[in-house]
C-alpha cells in the first residue's frame, strides 16, 4: 500500500502541467473548429453572425406572428391591447426573450416608460434594435400596436392612453401670440429672406421643412441652425413663445405651399 502510493506520487507541479496539457489539447481543437466554421460562414454569406442569429429568431417566431389570420371578408375590428399582447407581443415580452422588457417587470420597463409615450410608440412602430417593427406582425394596425404598448407599459406601472401621435394643433390664442412673437423676433429675416432665412411665402423652401415635422422645427428654432440664430437671437425669448412663433410660421408656410400647389395641378390637366 505504502509502496504503491510512493510510485504514483506526483508533485503539484507535474499535476498542474498534466492538467493544463490535458485541457489545452482539446481546447485548441475546439478553437480551431470554431474558427473554421466562422471562416466558412463569413465566406458563404458575407453576413455577420448577429444578423444571421437575428434572422433565425425572426424565422422561429414567424409561426406565432402569422397566426393573426384575418378573414378578408370580415370588416376589420381592432384587437384590444390584451389580445394584441397575447397574439404577438407575448412571444418575446412574455419571457423577456432577446433582452426585451418582460411583461409586468416594473424594473425593466421603468426607464423605457420614462422616455415618454411618443418614443415608445415610434420604437414599436418602426422597430428598435432587436425589437421588430410592429412586433414582427405588419398586419397590426397602428391602433393595435399602440394598444399593445399601453397594455404592457400600464401593467408595469404606467398610465398611458393608447393614442396615436398627432401633431398638436395650436389654438387661435396660441397662433395670435405666435404671430406677435414672430413679428417682433423673426420677421426681420423670415419676411425678407435675409441671410438665407426661408421666407414664409417661399413654398419650395418650406415644403421639405414641413415634412421634417414640428418637433424638428421647434428644436431648430430653439437651439438654432447653421444659418439661423437660436430663438431668433433673442436669448430672453421663452421656449414656449419660440414654439408658438414656429406654429405661426408653419401655418403660414402651409398656406404658401397649398397656394403654390394649385396652379401646378391646373397646369398638369
Ligand atoms: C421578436 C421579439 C419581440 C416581439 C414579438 C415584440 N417585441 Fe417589443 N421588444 C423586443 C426587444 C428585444 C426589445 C428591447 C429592444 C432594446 O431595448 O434594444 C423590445 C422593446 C419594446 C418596447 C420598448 C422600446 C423602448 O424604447 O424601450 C416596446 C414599447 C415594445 N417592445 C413593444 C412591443 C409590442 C407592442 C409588441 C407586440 C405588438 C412587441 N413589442 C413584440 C422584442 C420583441
Ligand atoms: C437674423 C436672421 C434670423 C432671425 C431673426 C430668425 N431666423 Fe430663423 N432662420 C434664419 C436662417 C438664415 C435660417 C436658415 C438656416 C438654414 O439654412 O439651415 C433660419 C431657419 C429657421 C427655421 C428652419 C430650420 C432649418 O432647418 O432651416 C426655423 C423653424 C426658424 N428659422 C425659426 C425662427 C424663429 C421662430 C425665429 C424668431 C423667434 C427666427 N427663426 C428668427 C435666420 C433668422
Amino acid at each position: 500500500m505504502a509502496d504503491h502510493h510512493e510510485m504514483t506520487k506526483t508533485t503539484p507541479k507535474e499535476f498542474v502541467a498534466a492538467t493544463l496539457g490535458g485541457l489545452f489539447a482539446p481546447g485548441l481543437a475546439i478553437f480551431l473548429i470554431v474558427m473554421l466554421v466562422v471562416a466558412i460562414q463569413s465566406r458563404m454569406g458575407g453576413q455577420d453572425a448577429e444578423a444571421v442569429a437575428d434572422k433565425a429568431v425572426r424565422e422561429r417566431i414567424k409561426p406565432f406572428g402569422v397566426s393573426v389570420a384575418v378573414d378578408p371578408n370580415k370588416p376589420h375590428i381592432d384587437m384590444t391591447g390584451e389580445q394584441v399582447y397575447n397574439e404577438v407581443c407575448t412571444n418575446c415580452h412574455g419571457s423577456g426573450a432577446l433582452g426585451s422588457p418582460k411583461f409586468k417587470d416594473a424594473g425593466a420597463w421603468g426607464k423605457r416608460i420614462a422616455q415618454g409615450w411618443p418614443t415608445l410608440l415610434e420604437h414599436a412602430m418602426k422597430g428598435f434594435n432587436k425589437m421588430p417593427a410592429r412586433g414582427g406582425e405588419p398586419d397590426l394596425t397602428d391602433l393595435e400596436v399602440a394598444r399593445g404598448i399601453a397594455y404592457m407599459a400600464n401593467a408595469a406601472g404606467a398610465k398611458f392612453e393608447p393614442v396615436l401621435k398627432k401633431e398638436s394643433v395650436p389654438t387661435e390664442a396660441e397662433l395670435a401670440r405666435g404671430k406677435a412673437v414672430y413679428a417682433e423676433n423673426c420677421a426681420s429675416c423670415h419676411d425678407t429672406g435675409v441671410t438665407g432665412a426661408q421666407k414664409l411665402s417661399d413654398a419650395k423652401a418650406w415644403e421639405p421643412l414641413l415634412k421634417e415635422g414640428k418637433d424638428y422645427l421647434y428644436t431648430a428654432a430653439i437651439k438654432g441652425t447653421f444659418g439661423g440664430p437660436a430663438k431668433g437671437g433673442n436669448e430672453k425669448l421663452s421656449d414656449a413663445d419660440t414654439r408658438m412663433a414656429v406654429d405661426y410660421m408653419v401655418e403660414q408656410a402651409k398656406a404658401s405651399v397649398a397656394k403654390a400647389a394649385k396652379p401646378e395641378k391646373k397646369a398638369a390637366k
